[in-house]
């Protein structure tokens, strides 16, 4: 009967007997499901691979070192025959089939009782896809709906559930493909989004018409009545019943004033989950090919705030003791100040010399990178017109190149 198609069903194996003949590359790839559904895995096979070797150590699986042997599936719920010996293999299934025990076969598809599906898991969803021959086609399709519900572009109707709640989600440097699959999700889930100026701005394109988008740049009061006016949106939107997004650039609690709102919603009762995001602080000088520490050049990297200049009683920054470190200083917020911060770090004895890099727009189509150091980069940065944002990196990582 090559047509008839399998009859799909959950199998509930928390603390059932699974029994795994073989242990090679194929019950390497299966038991990570088996062991997260909570079975009862015995493995019997006279060699494994060192993942399931490190399995059985790990007292995740149960490994009886030999062959299979008549009997092995009697107790069992379910079983996995992948042995490389295909009359053993015969043998089990017959065993399998006497004893109406359920059996995938490696070898031969056709002899199986049960088939694996491509499966994949995301936001508390199995996808299991079987498309009868087709592994590969099966592979596809799994990935293709999986991707779908993390990136939101598959609609999942669960989004009802959730009501009245504010998610705090960091949405990365700007790029719209670095965000976290968390975040992607929940912004999909959103009925109103509240962007700040910095962040993945495009994703905001493809919400669908009804979700409002609030432009947290554009709410009109001074600095700190601004942050006031994006908090009271949250509470009254969430209040109302609906699902806030909070999108911020970078990470939430990186110059962000994430916690501020958390404790705002907090103090509100509201329900508020943090998604953490790729700080620009790293990723920025990542995406031009700087890293932020390397093998026997940098063993740290400060990131600090250059909003308000080093000699503002207001500055909570020692920049003598940065410019006494020798690894890497990463500034945000720093373009306006960097004369008076450069020529401070060199006062208090960081090297004139040292190179630095300014990174403006970082990962986005504007992105561009011009070099200098600290002695010269007052003036590079007013000559090249560099704007915020910029990330500013400092320090002996930036001449480490891809070239070595
Ligand atoms: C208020 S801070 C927010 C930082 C953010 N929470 C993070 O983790 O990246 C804003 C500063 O971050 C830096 N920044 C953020 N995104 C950037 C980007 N794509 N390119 C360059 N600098 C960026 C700039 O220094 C900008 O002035």
């Amino acid at each position: 009967m090559p047509d008839t198609p399998a009859y799909p069903v959950g199998l509930r194996l928390a603390g059932r007997r699974v029994v795994v003949l073989g242990g090679g590359t194929v019950t390497q790839r299966r038991l990570p499901a088996l062991v997260a559904a909570g079975a009862d895995i015995t493995v019997i096979s006279p060699s494994a691979t060192p993942s399931v070797e490190a399995m059985a150590e790990a007292g995740e699986i149960t490994w009886e070192r030999r062959r299979y042997r008549e009997g092995d599936l009697a107790d069992a719920w379910y079983a996995l025959i992948a042995t490389d010996d295909d009359a053993a293999n015969t043998r089990a299934s017959a065993e399998a089939e006497a004893h109406r025990v359920w059996a995938v076969r490696s070898d031969d598809a056709e002899a199986a009782t049960a088939w694996t599906p491509a499966t994949g898991r995301t936001s508390g969803v199995t996808v299991a896809v079987l498309t009868g021959r087709d592994p590969r086609r099966s592979a596809a399709l799994r990935d293709a709906i999986v991707d779908g519900l993390r990136d939101g572009s598959l609609g999942a109707p669960h989004r009802r559930a959730r009501s009245g709640g504010v998610a705090l989600v960091g949405g990365g440097p700007g790029d719209r493909d670095l965000i976290t699959v968390r975040g992607r999700r929940l912004l999909a889930e959103a009925d109103v989004v509240v962007a700040d100026r910095l962040g993945p701005r495009d994703l905001l394109d493809e919400l669908p018409p009804h979700v409002e988008v609030i432009d947290a740049a554009k709410i009109p009061y001074g600095r700190a009545m601004a942050q006031q006016a994006i908090n009271d949106a949250l509470v009254a939107h969430a209040r109302a019943g609906r699902f806030v997004v909070r999108l911020k650039g970078g990470d939430p609690y990186v110059f962000g004033r994430g916690m501020e709102e958390v404790q705002q919603l907090t103090r509100e009762g509201i329900p508020v989950t943090v998604v953490p995001g790729i700080s620009s602080s790293v990723s920025v000088p990542a995406a031009v090919g700087i890293p932020v520490t390397h093998r026997g050049v940098a063993h740290e990297f400060t990131v600090a705030s250059g909003h308000v200049a080093p000699d503002d009683p207001q500055s909570l920054v020692d920049w003598e003791a940065l410019a006494r470190l020798r690894g890497t200083l990463v500034l945000l917020m720093a373009v306006e100040k960097i004369g008076a911060i450069a020529a401070t770090l060199v006062r208090h004895g960081r090297a004139p010399d040292t190179p630095v890099a300014v990174v403006q727009e970082g990962t986005m189509a504007a992105e561009r990178r011009v070099d200098a150091t600290l002695a010269t980069v007052a003036g590079v940065v007013e000559a090249e017109g560099v704007r915020p944002p910029a990330v500013i990196v400092v320090g002996p990582v930036v001449g480490v190149g891809a070239e070595g």
